[in-house]
Protein backbone atom coordinates (compact mmCIF):
# COMPACT_ATOMS: atom_id res chain seq x y z
CA UNK A 1 0.00 0.00 0.00
CA UNK A 2 1.74 3.40 -0.81
CA UNK A 3 2.02 6.30 1.80
CA UNK A 4 0.25 9.73 2.49
CA UNK A 5 1.02 11.95 4.75
CA UNK A 6 -0.53 15.05 5.39
CA UNK A 7 0.07 18.02 7.99
CA UNK A 8 -1.95 21.21 9.62
CA UNK A 9 -0.52 23.87 11.50
CA UNK A 10 -2.67 24.77 15.33
CA UNK A 11 -1.62 27.99 14.23
CA UNK A 12 -5.69 28.69 14.99
CA UNK A 13 -8.76 26.91 14.51
CA UNK A 14 -8.77 25.17 11.04
CA UNK A 15 -10.98 27.08 8.74
CA UNK A 16 -13.45 25.71 5.90
CA UNK A 17 -10.72 26.34 3.41
CA UNK A 18 -8.64 24.08 5.59
CA UNK A 19 -11.59 21.90 5.20
CA UNK A 20 -12.02 22.04 1.90
CA UNK A 21 -9.02 22.22 0.74
CA UNK A 22 -7.08 19.41 2.94
CA UNK A 23 -9.86 17.72 5.62
CA UNK A 24 -12.35 16.96 3.86
CA UNK A 25 -9.74 14.82 1.37
CA UNK A 26 -8.36 12.54 3.94
CA UNK A 27 -11.53 10.44 5.38
CA UNK A 28 -12.05 10.12 1.62
CA UNK A 29 -8.64 8.33 1.32
CA UNK A 30 -8.02 5.82 4.53
CA UNK A 31 -8.94 3.19 2.87
CA UNK A 32 -6.34 3.71 -0.20
CA UNK A 33 -3.52 4.46 1.72
CA UNK A 34 -1.47 4.23 4.64
CA UNK A 35 -1.73 7.54 6.11
CA UNK A 36 -0.03 9.88 8.64
CA UNK A 37 -2.33 12.61 9.59
CA UNK A 38 0.20 15.28 11.53
CA UNK A 39 -0.79 18.30 14.05
CA UNK A 40 2.23 20.60 13.21
CA UNK A 41 2.94 22.41 15.97
CA UNK A 42 6.94 23.04 15.04
CA UNK A 43 5.39 24.41 12.16
CA UNK A 44 3.02 26.84 14.17
CA UNK A 45 6.01 28.43 16.16
CA UNK A 46 7.45 29.44 13.09
CA UNK A 47 5.59 32.85 14.18
CA UNK A 48 5.09 33.69 17.67
CA UNK A 49 2.43 31.94 19.45
CA UNK A 50 0.76 32.34 22.93
CA UNK A 51 1.51 28.93 24.74
CA UNK A 52 -1.80 28.09 26.83
CA UNK A 53 -3.64 28.71 23.14
CA UNK A 54 -0.93 26.64 21.66
CA UNK A 55 -1.59 23.92 23.57
CA UNK A 56 -5.17 24.11 23.43
CA UNK A 57 -5.55 24.41 19.31
CA UNK A 58 -3.57 21.44 19.42
CA UNK A 59 -5.95 19.58 21.06
CA UNK A 60 -8.99 21.00 19.04
CA UNK A 61 -7.17 20.06 16.05
CA UNK A 62 -7.08 16.49 17.15
CA UNK A 63 -10.38 16.29 17.55
CA UNK A 64 -11.20 18.56 14.67
CA UNK A 65 -9.25 15.84 12.73
CA UNK A 66 -11.57 12.67 13.78
CA UNK A 67 -14.56 14.95 13.49
CA UNK A 68 -13.30 15.24 9.80
CA UNK A 69 -13.75 11.64 9.75
CA UNK A 70 -10.05 10.27 10.54
CA UNK A 71 -10.45 6.59 11.90
CA UNK A 72 -7.89 5.86 14.44
CA UNK A 73 -8.04 2.56 13.53
CA UNK A 74 -6.95 2.81 10.17
CA UNK A 75 -5.03 5.97 10.49
CA UNK A 76 -1.97 7.38 12.11
CA UNK A 77 -2.82 10.86 14.21
CA UNK A 78 0.22 12.19 15.75
CA UNK A 79 1.88 15.90 17.23
CA UNK A 80 4.68 16.29 15.34
CA UNK A 81 6.48 17.77 18.38
CA UNK A 82 6.44 13.92 19.91
CA UNK A 83 8.46 12.28 17.17
CA UNK A 84 11.84 14.07 16.88
CA UNK A 85 12.53 12.57 13.81
CA UNK A 86 11.13 15.56 12.35
CA UNK A 87 13.28 18.42 13.18
CA UNK A 88 16.02 15.77 13.35
CA UNK A 89 15.71 15.22 9.61
CA UNK A 90 14.58 18.68 8.96
CA UNK A 91 18.53 20.12 9.90
CA UNK A 92 19.78 17.27 7.80
CA UNK A 93 17.40 18.41 4.36
CA UNK A 94 17.98 22.60 5.89
CA UNK A 95 22.15 21.58 4.81
CA UNK A 96 21.26 21.12 1.45
CA UNK A 97 18.83 23.90 0.88
CA UNK A 98 19.87 27.14 -0.17
CA UNK A 99 18.98 30.25 1.49
CA UNK A 100 17.94 31.72 -2.43
CA UNK A 101 15.74 28.75 -3.06
CA UNK A 102 14.24 29.06 0.19
CA UNK A 103 13.85 33.26 -0.05
CA UNK A 104 11.93 32.44 -3.03
CA UNK A 105 9.14 30.57 -1.47
CA UNK A 106 5.66 32.42 -1.76
CA UNK A 107 4.70 31.85 2.26
CA UNK A 108 8.02 33.33 3.10
CA UNK A 109 7.80 35.96 1.34
CA UNK A 110 3.91 36.73 2.58
CA UNK A 111 4.83 35.75 6.11
CA UNK A 112 8.27 37.92 6.72
CA UNK A 113 6.68 40.74 4.95
CA UNK A 114 3.39 40.59 7.72
CA UNK A 115 6.77 41.01 10.64
CA UNK A 116 7.23 44.36 12.12
CA UNK A 117 9.43 42.70 15.34
CA UNK A 118 12.15 40.95 12.81
CA UNK A 119 11.72 37.79 11.17
CA UNK A 120 11.94 34.80 12.40
CA UNK A 121 14.60 32.38 10.61
CA UNK A 122 12.20 29.68 11.27
CA UNK A 123 9.83 31.05 8.65
CA UNK A 124 12.87 30.73 5.99
CA UNK A 125 13.79 27.30 6.92
CA UNK A 126 9.64 25.93 7.33
CA UNK A 127 10.06 24.08 3.64
CA UNK A 128 13.21 21.55 4.79
CA UNK A 129 11.06 21.02 7.85
CA UNK A 130 7.82 19.86 6.02
CA UNK A 131 10.08 18.39 3.28
CA UNK A 132 11.22 15.95 6.52
CA UNK A 133 8.12 15.43 7.88
CA UNK A 134 7.04 13.97 4.31
CA UNK A 135 10.12 11.93 3.60
CA UNK A 136 10.57 10.18 7.14
CA UNK A 137 7.50 8.04 6.30
CA UNK A 138 8.48 7.17 2.45
CA UNK A 139 5.34 9.32 1.40
CA UNK A 140 4.02 8.72 -1.86
CA UNK A 141 1.39 10.81 -1.92
CA UNK A 142 0.90 14.16 0.11
CA UNK A 143 -2.58 15.82 -0.62
CA UNK A 144 -2.86 19.83 0.28
CA UNK A 145 -4.18 22.73 -1.08
CA UNK A 146 -2.38 25.07 -3.78
CA UNK A 147 -0.98 27.12 -1.43
CA UNK A 148 1.31 24.47 -0.75
CA UNK A 149 2.47 23.43 -4.25
CA UNK A 150 5.45 24.94 -4.48
CA UNK A 151 6.57 24.21 -0.63
CA UNK A 152 6.33 20.47 -2.37
CA UNK A 153 7.87 20.71 -5.50
CA UNK A 154 11.04 22.31 -3.25
CA UNK A 155 10.64 18.89 -1.44
CA UNK A 156 10.96 16.69 -4.67
CA UNK A 157 14.15 19.02 -5.08
CA UNK A 158 15.22 18.45 -2.03
CA UNK A 159 14.77 14.72 -2.37
CA UNK A 160 16.55 14.60 -5.28
CA UNK A 161 19.49 16.88 -4.65
CA UNK A 162 19.99 14.46 -0.96
CA UNK A 163 19.47 11.11 -2.90
CA UNK A 164 22.38 12.29 -5.81
CA UNK A 165 24.74 13.79 -3.39
CA UNK A 166 24.51 10.70 -0.67
CA UNK A 167 22.49 7.78 -1.41
CA UNK A 168 19.17 6.91 -3.22
CA UNK A 169 17.24 6.22 -0.25
CA UNK A 170 14.51 8.96 -0.46
CA UNK A 171 10.63 8.67 -2.11
CA UNK A 172 9.86 11.23 -4.28
CA UNK A 173 6.39 12.15 -3.09
CA UNK A 174 3.64 13.14 -5.74
CA UNK A 175 1.36 16.24 -5.02
CA UNK A 176 -3.12 15.66 -4.82
CA UNK A 177 -4.70 18.58 -4.87
CA UNK A 178 -8.59 18.35 -4.90
CA UNK A 179 -10.35 19.07 -8.17
CA UNK A 180 -12.55 21.79 -6.59
CA UNK A 181 -11.66 23.74 -3.52
CA UNK A 182 -7.91 23.78 -3.35
CA UNK A 183 -7.88 27.71 -2.85
CA UNK A 184 -10.68 28.83 -0.70
CA UNK A 185 -10.50 32.84 -0.49
CA UNK A 186 -11.49 35.29 2.35
CA UNK A 187 -15.19 36.15 2.25
CA UNK A 188 -14.06 39.84 2.52
CA UNK A 189 -11.09 40.04 0.11
CA UNK A 190 -11.93 37.15 -2.25
CA UNK A 191 -8.80 37.98 -4.19
CA UNK A 192 -6.47 36.83 -0.78
CA UNK A 193 -6.72 32.77 -0.04
CA UNK A 194 -8.88 32.63 3.21
CA UNK A 195 -6.40 31.59 6.36
CA UNK A 196 -6.66 30.69 10.02
CA UNK A 197 -4.80 33.16 11.41
CA UNK A 198 -5.96 36.15 9.77
CA UNK A 199 -6.55 39.00 12.19
CA UNK A 200 -10.04 40.23 10.64
CA UNK A 201 -12.94 37.35 11.86
CA UNK A 202 -14.98 38.60 8.63
CA UNK A 203 -12.62 36.81 6.46
CA UNK A 204 -12.77 33.60 7.31
CA UNK A 205 -15.38 30.60 8.61
CA UNK A 206 -13.49 28.41 11.49
CA UNK A 207 -15.10 25.00 12.16
CA UNK A 208 -15.85 26.17 15.67
CA UNK A 209 -17.79 29.53 14.98
CA UNK A 210 -21.00 29.51 16.25
CA UNK A 211 -23.29 28.49 13.53
CA UNK A 212 -25.09 31.41 13.32
CA UNK A 213 -22.16 33.78 13.32
CA UNK A 214 -20.58 31.78 10.23
CA UNK A 215 -23.92 32.07 8.20
CA UNK A 216 -24.11 36.14 8.67
CA UNK A 217 -20.40 35.73 7.64
CA UNK A 218 -21.93 34.44 4.22
CA UNK A 219 -24.83 37.08 3.53
CA UNK A 220 -21.97 39.60 4.04
CA UNK A 221 -18.96 38.07 2.06
CA UNK A 222 -18.14 40.12 -0.80
CA UNK A 223 -19.41 39.80 -4.33
CA UNK A 224 -19.80 41.85 -7.60
CA UNK A 225 -22.53 43.89 -8.88
CA UNK A 226 -24.00 42.47 -11.77
CA UNK A 227 -26.10 39.90 -9.96
CA UNK A 228 -24.78 36.73 -12.03
CA UNK A 229 -23.98 33.25 -10.56
CA UNK A 230 -21.22 32.12 -12.74
CA UNK A 231 -18.17 31.13 -11.93
CA UNK A 232 -15.26 33.49 -13.41
CA UNK A 233 -12.27 33.16 -10.92
CA UNK A 234 -10.51 36.22 -12.61
CA UNK A 235 -13.33 38.76 -12.56
CA UNK A 236 -16.01 37.31 -10.04
CA UNK A 237 -13.64 36.44 -7.62
CA UNK A 238 -16.87 36.79 -4.91
CA UNK A 239 -19.25 34.76 -6.44
CA UNK A 240 -17.24 32.12 -7.80
CA UNK A 241 -15.31 31.77 -4.25
CA UNK A 242 -18.93 31.02 -3.05
CA UNK A 243 -20.08 28.68 -5.75
CA UNK A 244 -16.51 26.27 -4.63
CA UNK A 245 -18.11 26.74 -1.27
CA UNK A 246 -21.19 25.77 -2.03
CA UNK A 247 -20.45 22.89 -4.42
CA UNK A 248 -17.65 21.32 -1.96
CA UNK A 249 -19.88 21.12 0.98
CA UNK A 250 -23.00 19.72 -1.39
CA UNK A 251 -21.04 18.00 -3.73
CA UNK A 252 -23.11 19.56 -6.46
CA UNK A 253 -21.21 20.49 -9.61
CA UNK A 254 -19.94 24.33 -10.35
CA UNK A 255 -21.66 23.82 -13.42
CA UNK A 256 -25.00 22.02 -12.11
CA UNK A 257 -25.21 25.21 -9.63
CA UNK A 258 -24.88 27.57 -12.55
CA UNK A 259 -27.60 26.08 -13.82
CA UNK A 260 -29.83 26.15 -10.42
CA UNK A 261 -29.47 29.51 -10.09
CA UNK A 262 -29.42 30.84 -13.97
CA UNK A 263 -32.32 32.79 -12.11
CA UNK A 264 -32.08 33.92 -9.00
CA UNK A 265 -30.21 36.94 -7.65
CA UNK A 266 -27.07 36.80 -4.94
CA UNK A 267 -29.68 37.33 -2.20
CA UNK A 268 -31.12 34.01 -2.74
CA UNK A 269 -28.07 31.86 -3.35
CA UNK A 270 -26.14 33.28 -0.34
CA UNK A 271 -29.22 32.54 1.93
CA UNK A 272 -29.49 28.92 0.58
CA UNK A 273 -25.57 28.23 1.08
CA UNK A 274 -25.70 30.19 4.50
CA UNK A 275 -28.20 27.33 5.21
CA UNK A 276 -25.75 24.66 4.08
CA UNK A 277 -22.82 26.22 6.20
CA UNK A 278 -24.98 26.41 9.24
CA UNK A 279 -26.26 22.76 8.83
CA UNK A 280 -22.77 21.21 8.17
CA UNK A 281 -21.22 23.46 11.21
CA UNK A 282 -23.84 21.93 13.14
CA UNK A 283 -23.32 18.32 12.69
CA UNK A 284 -19.62 18.96 12.46
CA UNK A 285 -19.35 20.76 16.12
CA UNK A 286 -21.69 18.17 17.35
CA UNK A 287 -18.72 15.18 16.78
CA UNK A 288 -15.91 17.47 17.54
CA UNK A 289 -17.43 18.34 20.99
CA UNK A 290 -17.54 14.26 21.41
CA UNK A 291 -13.90 14.05 20.28
CA UNK A 292 -13.01 16.92 22.45
CA UNK A 293 -14.20 15.59 25.91
CA UNK A 294 -13.38 12.05 25.80
CA UNK A 295 -10.66 10.56 27.53
CA UNK A 296 -9.87 8.34 24.20
CA UNK A 297 -8.23 11.61 22.78
CA UNK A 298 -4.74 10.96 24.31
CA UNK A 299 -4.86 7.57 24.37
CA UNK A 300 -5.52 8.07 20.05
CA UNK A 301 -2.31 10.62 20.35
CA UNK A 302 -0.31 8.79 22.40
CA UNK A 303 -0.47 5.52 19.95
CA UNK A 304 0.13 7.87 16.86
CA UNK A 305 3.11 9.06 18.54
CA UNK A 306 4.25 5.47 19.11
CA UNK A 307 3.53 4.07 15.84
CA UNK A 308 5.02 7.36 14.08
CA UNK A 309 8.03 7.03 16.00
CA UNK A 310 8.43 3.29 14.63
CA UNK A 311 7.37 3.96 11.36
CA UNK A 312 10.05 7.22 11.04
CA UNK A 313 13.40 5.88 12.58
CA UNK A 314 14.33 3.64 9.81
CA UNK A 315 14.05 6.21 6.98
CA UNK A 316 16.22 8.69 9.25
CA UNK A 317 18.92 5.80 10.18
CA UNK A 318 19.35 5.66 6.65
CA UNK A 319 19.61 9.34 6.50
CA UNK A 320 21.96 9.46 8.96
CA UNK A 321 24.45 6.66 7.54
CA UNK A 322 23.82 8.91 4.40
CA UNK A 323 25.58 11.79 5.60
CA UNK A 324 27.93 9.80 7.71
CA UNK A 325 26.72 11.25 11.25
CA UNK A 326 27.16 9.51 14.60
CA UNK A 327 29.35 6.28 14.75
CA UNK A 328 29.60 3.30 12.06
CA UNK A 329 28.43 0.14 14.08
N1 LIG B 1 -7.76 28.83 1.77
C1 LIG B 1 -7.48 27.55 1.59
N2 LIG B 1 -8.14 26.83 0.65
C2 LIG B 1 -7.87 25.51 0.46
N3 LIG B 1 -6.94 24.83 1.18
C3 LIG B 1 -6.26 25.51 2.12
N4 LIG B 1 -5.30 25.15 3.00
C4 LIG B 1 -4.95 26.22 3.74
N5 LIG B 1 -5.66 27.29 3.39
C5 LIG B 1 -6.50 26.89 2.38
C6 LIG B 1 -4.77 23.80 3.12
O1 LIG B 1 -4.98 23.39 4.47
C7 LIG B 1 -3.91 22.55 4.88
C8 LIG B 1 -3.38 22.99 6.20
O2 LIG B 1 -2.76 24.24 6.08
P1 LIG B 1 -1.73 24.68 7.20
O3 LIG B 1 -2.39 24.78 8.50
O4 LIG B 1 -0.55 23.80 7.18
O5 LIG B 1 -1.19 26.08 6.81
P2 LIG B 1 -1.56 27.08 5.74
O6 LIG B 1 -1.54 26.46 4.39
O7 LIG B 1 -0.65 28.26 5.93
O8 LIG B 1 -3.05 27.43 6.15
P3 LIG B 1 -3.62 28.72 6.79
O9 LIG B 1 -5.03 28.48 7.15
O10 LIG B 1 -3.35 29.89 5.87
O11 LIG B 1 -2.78 28.86 8.11
P4 LIG B 1 -1.99 30.10 8.66
O12 LIG B 1 -2.99 31.23 8.71
O13 LIG B 1 -1.52 29.68 10.01
O14 LIG B 1 -0.86 30.35 7.73
C9 LIG B 1 -2.87 22.57 3.77
O15 LIG B 1 -3.00 21.39 3.02
C10 LIG B 1 -3.25 23.78 2.96
O16 LIG B 1 -2.89 23.63 1.60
Amino acid sequence: METLFSGIQPSGIPTIGNYIGALKQFAEVQNDYECFFCIVDQHAITVPQDKIKLRKQIRQLAAIYLASGIDPEKSTLFIQSEVPAHVQAGWMLTTISSVGELERMTQYKDKAQKRTDGIPAGLLTYPPLMAADIVIYNTNIVPVGEDQKQHIELTRNLVERFNSRYNDILVKPEIRMPKVGGRVMSLQDPTKKMSKSDDNQKNFISLLDEPNVAAKKIKSAVTDSDGIIKFDRDNKPGISNLLTIYSSLTNESIKDLETKYANEGYGKFKTDLSEIVKDFLVNFQEKYNEFYKSDKLDDILDHGRDKAQKASFKVLKKMERAMGLGRKR
